[in-house]
């Protein structure tokens, strides 16, 4: 088996695909999954018109809405390589969701409206990507439509996001005038709307091409050639190295509407995307192709199918390999759990999956088990990777049951949507009444459909605005302190804490009692 697994994890490219709303993402993944032959038809593509619905958009509150709202899974194999694809929502409201995911992927894709450039969600998503040091691979899209000057997209990812850039492609015109992309790296001009064979045009070693054709009598043909003579001198160099430290990002040109440009772009991230990496834990580095299985738990999903009325725990395998109904720890319970309820991530299916090696996601049935951060392996009972990021919320709302009669799917719903990390809950000091905290605003609306969708829960829902939530130590509860404008609560783990109500009233607080420590999340 050594060997077998060996080669199994060096096969899995393991990506999210980033953007801001609109750019692209959901049009992009599903060519992707088009080539891998995961779906046989692009009528999935969310048409929020039309009344159908990408694949990857799962929930009903995404389709209704048209966003995407949690990150969901794919997997297909394309080309000797398995891939497996996460999806994030592109809404800045569920950043807390993203970043979680990200920390579950070896690479990422970030997703550029060739009309828009670098927009505020990109710059916030490429910044996480950048602190975990993983390869960026950036997509230009829409290049069917009338754009930016593709030189102007590259400054502007170099000057915003301050990361070196390497054209792997360049267009030839763009919008009404696209003619086709140039090909740098694989030494060909590939021609828009032309099919087969045709398709693509060899380059000579003067960098025209090798046979003459009528594209070279177009204007934009020569501008092409031109602007590839500029970044020939004066652009960046290729570097693999570069790239796998994440310092470099290679850039492709394409529309995802036309299909053009996509599957050059999967041929070559294929060949340069990292295969799964060593993962930090609490006992150092852990090596993805040691015997032993290990993984954590990076997002929790309650009733991804109404039908079921299920939960799944989403693990990110970092090492060896996964047979269904082998014995693992759970390092933060000590109890060894038998995983038997286990379910891979097809493109429109599920399916139960017996077994799975580092770099991939499985999804485990939870009955209450797992929490996210959660490590689960067989290799001894104290390895723990690496805390997730958690957000101090900034939004909060008092909640209570409308119908005093349904405390029970009131309970319910609540604990399960905070132990997915929906949202987080607050208690007031006294009276233990629920306060809910959120990042973003759509936090809560989605709070209130799912309490009502899958728990039959009506909410009420009374906001108290933003706060800045502030940690202290047990030991300097002082209920006394507890005003209107500082209001002492605890959170779900009981540990106490403030809401200021706003920066003077923070700063107040901290100048009368300068030996309160307070602390935040991230
Ligand atoms: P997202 O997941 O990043 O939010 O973006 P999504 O793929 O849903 O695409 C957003 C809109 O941009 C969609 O149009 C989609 O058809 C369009 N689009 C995606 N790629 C291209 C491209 O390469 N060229 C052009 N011209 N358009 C592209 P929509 O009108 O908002 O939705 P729909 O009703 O067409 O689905």
């Amino acid at each position: 088996m050594g060997q077998d697994l060996q080669k199994e994890v060096a096969s899995r490219k393991t990506f999210a695909i980033i953007s801001h709303p609109d750019a692209g993402k959901t049009t992009i993944t599903e060519q992707l999954l088009l080539f891998g032959g995961a779906i046989r038809s692009a009528g999935t593509v969310k048409g929020k018109k039309s009344g159908k619905f990408a694949t990857s958009d799962w929930m009903e509150i995404e389709k209704q809405r048209g966003i995407s709202v949690t990150s969901s899974v794919m997997q297909f194999d394309y080309e000797g390589s398995r891939i497996n694809i996460l999806d994030t929502p592109g809404h800045s409201d569920f950043s807390e969701d993203t970043y979680r995911t990200l920390m579950a992927v070896d690479s990422a894709v970030m997703v550029i409206d060739s009309a828009k450039g670098i927009e505020a969600q990109t710059l916030k998503l490429f910044k996480v990507c950048r602190m975990r040091g993983i390869p960026i691979f950036t997509f230009i899209n829409k290049m069917d439509r009338q754009g930016k000057a593709p030189l102007e997209l590259l400054a502007e990812l170099e000057e915003v996001l301050g990361i070196e850039s390497y054209p792997m492609n360049w267009p030839i015109g763009m919008g009404k005038e696209l003619g086709g992309l140039y090909d740098r790296y694989h030494r060909q001009v590939e021609q828009y709307r032309v099919d087969g064979d045709e398709r693509f045009l060899p380059l000579g070693e003067d960098g025209d091409l090798a046979e003459p054709h009528a594209i070279q009598n177009s204007s934009y043909y020569e501008q092409a050639l031109e602007e590839i003579m500029l970044l020939d001198e004066a652009g960046n160099d290729f570097s693999e190295q570069k790239i796998a430290d994440g310092e470099l990002t290679p850039v492709f040109f394409g529309s995802a509407l036309t299909n053009f440009g996509v599957e050059t772009f999967l041929k070559t991230y294929v060949n340069f995307a990292p295969a799964p990496q060593p993962r930090t834990s609490n006992e150092g580095e852990i090596d993805p192709y040691m015997n032993k299985f290990s993984g954590f738990i990076f997002k929790i999903q309650a009733n991804m199918n109404p039908a079921h009325r299920d939960r799944i725990a989403f693990v990110r395998i970092c090492s060896g390999e996964f047979d269904r109904g082998m014995a693992v720890n759970l390092t933060r319970t000590g109890k060894s759990i038998k995983l038997s309820n286990s379910t891979q991530f097809m493109a429109d299916d599920r399916e139960t999956v017996n077994t799975a090696v580092a770099g991939d996601i499985i999804g485990l049935y939870d009955t209450g088990n797992y929490q996210i951060g959660d490590t689960i392996t067989d290799l001894n009972k104290s390895l723990q990777y690496e805390k997730l990021p958690q957000f101090t919320p900034e939004l909060f709302m008092k909640v209570s049951a409308k119908n005093v009669m349904k405390q029970k799917h009131f309970h319910k719903g609540v604990e399960q949507l905070v132990q997915e990390g929906a949202i987080q809950l607050f208690k007031t000091w006294r009276m233990d009444d629920y306060i809910i905290g959120a990042v973003g605003q759509l936090q809560f609306e989605v709070f209130e459909h799912r309490m009502n969708n899958e728990y039959n829960s009506e909410i009420r829902m009374e906001p108290i605005g933003s706060k800045i939530a502030r940690w202290i130590k047990e030991e300097d509860v002082d209920e006394k302190l507890s005003t209107q404008r500082s209001m002492l609560v605890k959170d779900r783990f009981d540990k106490p804490l403030f809401l200021f109500e706003n920066e003077f009233a923070l700063n107040w607080f901290h100048d009368k009692n300068p030996d309160i420590e307070l602390t935040s999340l991230l």
